[in-house]
């Protein structure tokens, strides 16, 4: 069941195929050549001039779903590489990059912009391929913005997550299974298994803090994660263009690159029947208002609309899991049955111990650096003021933002948001009945 939504027990929603280096096809050379020497054309501002005159290249070539996932990869880290390498971000692509992104972007089910599959799930590599990908010490990038460590650190962190979370799938797949049949015994045993690697993962997350440097984090990597949605203050305000030599031009708007695009972190979510509601939404705000006979405002679920950006294959086993998860109703019809609710209730603080982690992260390699950067373009204008010299550059603009509009490379409101997320993880906590 799991390889019909292109998953594997062993890598989980990591291709089985591992990520391919080069496209095998020498008609793609131009691409793997820019690429190639990303970081020495956005260096000396050639990239725009050097995508431009590339000819949009055929999809005809690509056969293997691997090989159009590494078309994918290259085709995203150039269109960012686009927008984001210059002295001021550029709102249009042209055809050399979206003809092809676009083609390829509909055959895959993704959206035509730096996703977490087009930089982590699909742009990795094994040093020893006899050894797993689930340590960090057998992993490398094959592609980054910047050429730095810290980048293909931030990225690797999460396939060691990705692969290390993987035997969750079939763990959890066999919950279920014993759930279904009333295996009490079988149903604990794996939530306790689950529990263990969740603790695991939360040490692989801890580990962001050893070479992935929080400043290189936000001057540095993060503004070429950004999207095209909410991001008028990079200078972006009406999203990008996508010229696709049809003539009809129209700004689109995507979010940013962002975990939050992860889909096992929200198997983790349906499997356990942790529910999340759209952002400032409480627990029976729905219900109230149902009751007064208001129609609620329509509110963004921010989790929801971070499927459209994961694959498609991915996107629809998330949505068939949810139909047969049923690991929280069993453990509340079985609430006597104190080690399996020990063990439901070591998941869901174990998840939420991951979150709260998550959360310190968020808040060193973001809010601290944004402080900062706001402190110190206020100094930088009194001393510009005193001394008249113009200091803005557009890297600053595009990292200081007022404290209280600081919004996620996928849009969120960052704290807000991830507190929600992490208080719903622990609301279904069973042992407190
Ligand atoms: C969401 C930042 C690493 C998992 C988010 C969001 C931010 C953020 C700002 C809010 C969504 C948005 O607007 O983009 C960071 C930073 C990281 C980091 C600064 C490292 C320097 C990771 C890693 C994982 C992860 C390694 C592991 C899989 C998630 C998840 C969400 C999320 C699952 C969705 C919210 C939730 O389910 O609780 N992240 N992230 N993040 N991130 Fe990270
Ligand atoms: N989503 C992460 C951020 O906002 C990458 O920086």
């Amino acid at each position: 069941v799991l390889s019909d939504y292109g998953l594997s027990p062993e890598h989980g929603f990591l291709p089985a195929q591992l990520p391919l280096e080069r496209l095998p096809d020498p008609y793609y050379n131009k691409w793997e050549a820019v690429v190639a020497n990303l970081q020495g054309l956005i260096l000396s501002k050639r990239l725009r001039g050097v995508i431009d005159r590339l000819p949009a290249l055929s999809t005809a070539g690509l056969e293997h779903d691997s090989e159009w996932r590494r078309a994918y990869s290259l085709l995203c880290f150039m269109a960012h590489s686009y927008i984001w390498g210059g002295d001021s971000p550029s709102d249009r692509l042209p055809p050399s990059v979206t003809i092809p992104l676009l083609h390829i972007s509909a055959y895959l089910e993704v959206p035509p912009v730096a996703t977490y599959a087009a930089v982590c799930l699909w742009n990795f590599k094994p040093l020893f391929v006899d050894e797993h990908v689930d340590n960090l010490e057998n992993l490398a990038t094959l592609t980054t913005f910047t050429g730095s460590i810290d980048e293909s650190w931030f990225y690797l962190v999460s396939v060691a997550i990705e692969a290390r979370g993987a035997p969750i799938l079939p763990l959890m797949l066999t919950a279920i299974q014993a759930a279904r049949t009333g295996d009490s015994a079988t149903v604990a045993a794996c939530l306790r298994r689950f529990a263990e690697r969740l603790d695991d993962l939360g040490t692989l997350l801890q580990r962001m803090h050893e070479s992935c440097d929080p400043h290189v984090f936000y001057h540095r990597i993060r503004p070429f994660l950004a999207g095209s949605k909410n991001m008028g203050e990079a200078g972006l305000p009406n999203g990008v263009i996508y010229e696709d030599g049809t003539g009809i031009d129209y700004y689109r708007k995507y979010s940013g690159g962002s975990n939050a695009q992860s889909s096992i972190i929200q198997f983790f979510d349906i499997v356990l029947g942790i529910e999340h509601r759209a952002t400032g939404e409480k627990k029976d705000d729905s219900s109230e208002s149902e009751l007064e006979g208001i129609a609620p405002p329509p509110k963004h679920n921010f989790l929801l609309e971070m499927r459209k950006y994961m694959p498609g294959p991915h996107r629809r086993f998330l949505e068939d899991v949810t139909t047969v998860a049923n690991i929280r109703e069993y453990v509340e019809a079985h609430r006597n049955n104190i080690e399996l609710t020990s063990a439901y209730d070591a998941c869901l603080a174990m998840l939420r111990v991951f979150r709260d982690k998550h959360i310190s992260i968020v808040a060193r390699y973001i809010i601290v650096k944004a402080r900062e950067s706001k402190s110190l373009s206020k100094s930088s204008e009194a001393t510009r003021q005193r001394t008249n010299i113009a200091t803005a550059s557009q890297q600053g603009k595009n990292s200081t933002g007022k404290q209280e509009n600081l919004r996620g490379t996928g849009g969120t409101s960052l704290l807000p948001f991830l507190k929600q997320a992490r208080d719903e993880t622990g609301e279904p906590t069973l042992n407190q009945w």
